[in-house]
């Protein structure tokens, strides 16, 4: 059953992509996933499995970094994707919010909001604005400050409110809990919930914190070295033993130590 919102329709579609970086380091090793509009896809895993990997090769922002898709494929509506640039992608729908926020911190957050309607122009932009001071009442409050001088949670909703002011249909959120305090991540992850309610907003985000990201999202992905190793609705994956032994710390027994997860490469039965 699909859960509101989210439709059968496949907005996004990456097919067995292997990723290169420096012509020799192999990161992704076949991922192939798909996110249908109107849903909160997650895609799951630990540091350095391959997230933010995945969410540049669909954004095109691989070059910069000496990496390539070398193999594999990604559309969008059914169109490859894979030669369009950064601003070609934005005005198709397609947006990355990066890992770490990346504000201008000189600008103050009104201004760093419109930088991202550089794509558009007209009387809309206010208008839309408005819309994304709806969502985070917090910039408006603070819309005149220096973004440099916000702190990390009012950086994040700058980082993704810029995202929103250029219209996007899907968004492409790079671990929008990190360092971040617990209630701040619950705020951030209900807008998100709102954006994808009401306003239809698709989103693929990648996290580390699988407790809220599943929580949130319709769907789960979940990355390990390079390969996805299990994937299915988030309400299944939050039930299933596995995740929640090795990725919610929880067990049969209770809660698990970090050193106790390090044995489960042994164990895991999708690798056996
Ligand atoms: N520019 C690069 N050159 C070489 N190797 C890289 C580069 N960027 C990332 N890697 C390597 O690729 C692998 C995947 O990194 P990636 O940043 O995609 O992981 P991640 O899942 O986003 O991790 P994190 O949760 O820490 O952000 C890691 O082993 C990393 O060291
Ligand atoms: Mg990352």
């Amino acid at each position: 059953m699909l859960d509101a919102g989210r439709t059968e329709e496949t907005l996004l579609e990456v097919n067995n992509i292997e990723v290169i970086y420096n012509h020799v380091i192999l990161v992704l090793k076949g991922v192939s996933l798909s996110v249908p509009k109107g849903g909160i896809t997650a895609l799951l895993g630990g540091n350095g499995a391959g997230k933010t990997t995945t969410l540049k090769a669909i954004s095109n922002l691989l070059h910069s970094e000496r990496g390539e898709v070398t193999k594999g494929s990604i559309t969008y509506r059914n169109e490859p994707i894979a030669e369009l640039d950064p601003a070609a992608l934005v005005k198709k729908g397609v947006i990355q919010v990066m890992e770490g926020r990346h504000c201008f911190e000189h600008l103050t957050v009104e201004e760093n909001l419109l930088t991202g309607a550089y794509t558009r122009s007209g009387g809309q932009v206010s208008a839309d604005l408005e819309m994304v001071y709806t969502y985070f009442p917090r910039l408006k409050e603070r819309r005149k400050s220096q973004a440099g001088y916000t702190s990390g949670g009012e950086q994040q909703m700058v980082a993704i409110g810029r995202a929103l002011m250029s219209k996007p249909e899907c968004i492409l959120l790079d671990e929008p809990s990190m360092g971040l305090a617990p209630q701040l991540v619950e705020e951030i992850f209900g807008i998100v919930k709102d954006l994808n309610e009401k306003e239809g907003a698709t989103f693929l985000l990648a996290e580390q914190n699988t407790n809220v990201a599943l929580r949130f999202a319709h769907y789960g992905y979940i990355l390990e070295s390079g390969r996805v190793v299990m994937d299915g609705p988030a309400a299944e994956l939050r039930e299933n033993p596995d995740v929640k032994e090795f990725y919610l710390g929880m067990s049969e027994e209770g809660r698990k130590s970090f050193r106790d997860v390090r044995s489960y490469r042994r164990r895991k039965r999708w690798l056996s």
